[in-house]
């Protein structure tokens, strides 16, 4: 936790405040790093994919650049190619178009359900069937688990299953999240994360992932991140990229793992407090039974949102909007194809949502007063 004072800026991310707790350590490992020059694929890289693959339960780990690259890498190497077409969500951040428009694969928007912000079945379902009767193919889906919230695995893995999908999540903000007490990175053909710096798990900079249980597409991903390599850089047996993790990334990475699981307990903790005592004049995230998210964001919804957010900010309570734009509003997205004419949760979502702070050394202090700040905002109103 930490020693917070009421008329002071609580923190949004905590990434200050982890910084003061594992600074010391961290400044020793990067160190230790540096005297090596290993700088590219040092030890640390594989030692940190190891343990991922560990604390997930899932077969392979293969790190990268960002969470950006992850997403493209995931695409190549499901063989998704230039012309085939992707199911996206609208509500999301836009790497997860970005990431397939890159490669010159198209984006199809599917709305979001408005209570965990997963990809909506039913209309998942009709863009479906309607983009058939259209003779478009759709190669598969990109799955987002937004602020941390895993989506129903079991609806999305028999929809795949049935229909021939490929099955990649976007867990940019869901590493550690379960779905029916399993890593949800045993779901999917891959999953990506991202280790940006205000990510749950973030680095110093720029990094991602990608979890997969196939050896096969394992091997590809090795062989994509590093320029398509065969045997080594200078042979190259396919069209890949230059996206690896540093190893100063990743050594941060393996000291900040070591905390984590605390850190995310210590969320849950924060998240049950807000589920339990904001008032219900807000809409609160649902979470059913067999949902264990890891709340790498807390985002509540109401009509209010901007008036709320100028009274919290006028408090001392910092506050984000993720995301202001549905994708398929996007200046640079708009022309991309919809089947369906109502993206209406998504749009909803970008006017109403505003996400408040939590993290893993948040105090009940600091917690109470951004529970009566809000209540006190709505008991005015
Ligand atoms: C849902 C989502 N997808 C993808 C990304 C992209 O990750 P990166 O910034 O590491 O490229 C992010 C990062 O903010 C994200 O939140």
């Amino acid at each position: 936790m930490n020693n917070f004072k009421l008329n002071e800026k609580i923190s949004f991310s905590g990434i200050d405040i982890q910084q003061k707790k594992l600074g010391v350590k961290i400044n020793t490992s990067i160190a230790k790093v540096i005297e090596t020059n290993k700088f590219i694929m040092g030890p640390e890289v594989s030692s940190l994919e190891e343990k991922l693959s560990c604390y997930l339960n899932t077969n392979f780990s293969i790190s990268c650049a960002n969470g950006t690259d992850a997403l493209s890498l995931a695409l190549i190497a499901l063989d998704f190619r230039r012309g085939d077409n992707v199911i996206v969500p609208s509500f999301t951040f836009i790497s997860t178009a970005e990431s397939a428009l890159i490669l010159g694969i198209n984006p199809i928007f599917v709305d979001i359900n408005s209570d965990n912000y997963s990809i909506n079945y039913n209309q998942l379902k009709s863009v479906y069937s309607e983009s058939k009767r259209k003779g478009i193919k759709i190669k598969g889906i990109i799955n987002v688990d937004l602020f941390g919230m895993p989506s129903n695995y079991e609806v999305l893995q028999n929809f795949c299953k049935n229909n021939k999908l490929k099955l990649i999540t976007d867990a940019a903000q869901a590493l550690g999240a379960k779905y029916k007490k399993e890593f949800i990175s045993n779901f999917t053909d891959i999953t990506t994360t991202s280790f940006f710096p205000s990510k749950p798990l973030g680095c110093y900079g720029d990094g991602g992932c990608l979890f997969t249980n196939s050896k096969s597409i394992a091997s590809k991903l090795k062989s994509l991140r590093i320029h398509g390599k065969g045997i080594n850089k200078y042979d190259n047996i396919s069209v890949g990229m230059n996206s690896r993790l540093d190893t100063i990334q990743a050594t941060i990475l393996l000291e900040k793992l070591r905390t984590f699981s605390k850190e995310l307990k210590r969320r849950k903790e924060v998240a049950k407090l807000y589920l339990e005592n904001i008032t219900d004049m807000v809409i609160k995230p649902f979470v059913d039974k067999d949902s264990d998210p890891i709340w790498s964001q807390f985002t509540i919804r109401t009509k209010k949102r901007d008036k709320l957010k100028a009274f919290l900010e006028e408090n001392k309570i910092p506050t984000m909007i993720y995301y202001p734009i549905p994708l398929h509003k996007q200046k640079a997205y708009k022309k991309f194809r919809i089947l369906t004419n109502s993206l209406e949760n998504s749009e909803d979502a970008c006017n109403q949502v505003i996400s408040i702070p939590i993290h893993g050394y948040i105090s009940n202090l600091e917690v109470d007063k951004i529970i009566s700040y809000i209540n006190k905002f709505f008991k005015n109103k």
